[in-house]
C-alpha cells in the first residue's frame, strides 16, 4: 500500500446497532484527531438484516455522546460488494468472523477481530454482545472498542511505512 492510498475499514457485528456503529465513531474520531481523514473511508454493516435501516442503539449513542462522539449513521447488512470495496474487514466477535467467512465470495478484504488489537485483551479476543444486557455492558465494550481501536490505527498507519 502506498501512502497515497485511501484505506478503506469496516467494522461489523451481528445487528449494526450496538458495537459497529461505535467501533465505526470512534475510529473516525481517533482518524479525525490524527488529522488523517485523508487517508481513511471508514464505515460498518452488520451480517444480520433485522435493523437494516435503523439508527444505533439508543444506548450506543448515548455512551457514544457521553464520549464527545455523534453516531448518525443506519444499520445496513454486509454485502459481497464490501469484500471487494474494503481493505480490512473487522470483526466484533468470533461469530461475526465466521458469519464473513461463510458468505464470502472473493474479494480482497483481509479480516480481522477487533481485540487483536486490544493491548489489555488477554485471552479475551472477543467484544460482547451488550445488546440484551444494561448500560453498563455499553460501557465497558466503548472501552474496549477505543483501546483497540488506538492499535488498530498505530497498526495500519505502520503498514504505510
Ligand atoms: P450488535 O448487537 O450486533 O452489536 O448490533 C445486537 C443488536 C441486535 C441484536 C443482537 C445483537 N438482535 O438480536 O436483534
Amino acid at each position: 500500500m502506498s501512502a497515497s492510498d485511501t484505506t478503506r475499514v469496516l467494522f461489523v457485528c451481528l445487528g449494526n446497532i450496538c458495537r459497529s456503529p461505535l467501533a465505526e465513531g470512534v475510529f473516525r474520531e481517533l482518524v479525525r484527531d490524527a488529522s488523517l481523514e485523508d487517508r481513511y473511508e471508514v464505515d460498518s454493516a452488520g451480517t444480520g438484516a433485522w435493523h437494516v435501516g435503523e439508527p444505533a442503539d439508543p444506548r450506543s449513542r448515548a455512551v457514544a455522546r457521553k464520549h464527545g462522539i455523534v453516531l448518525d449513521g443506519r444499520a445496513r447488512q454486509v454485502s459481497d460488494e464490501d469484500f471487494r470495496t474494503f481493505h480490512v474487514i473487522i470483526a466484533m466477535d468470533r461469530e461475526n468472523q465466521e458469519n464473513l467467512e461463510r458468505i464470502r465470495n472473493g474479494g480482497r478484504a483481509r479480516l480481522h477481530l477487533l481485540r487483536e488489537f486490544d493491548p489489555d485483551a488477554g485471552d479475551d479476543a472477543e467484544v460482547p454482545d451488550p445488546y440484551y444486557g444494561g448500560p453498563g455492558g455499553f460501557d465497558q465494550v466503548f472501552h474496549m472498542v477505543h483501546r483497540s481501536c488506538l492499535e488498530l490505527l498505530d497498526a495500519l498507519e505502520a503498514e504505510r511505512k
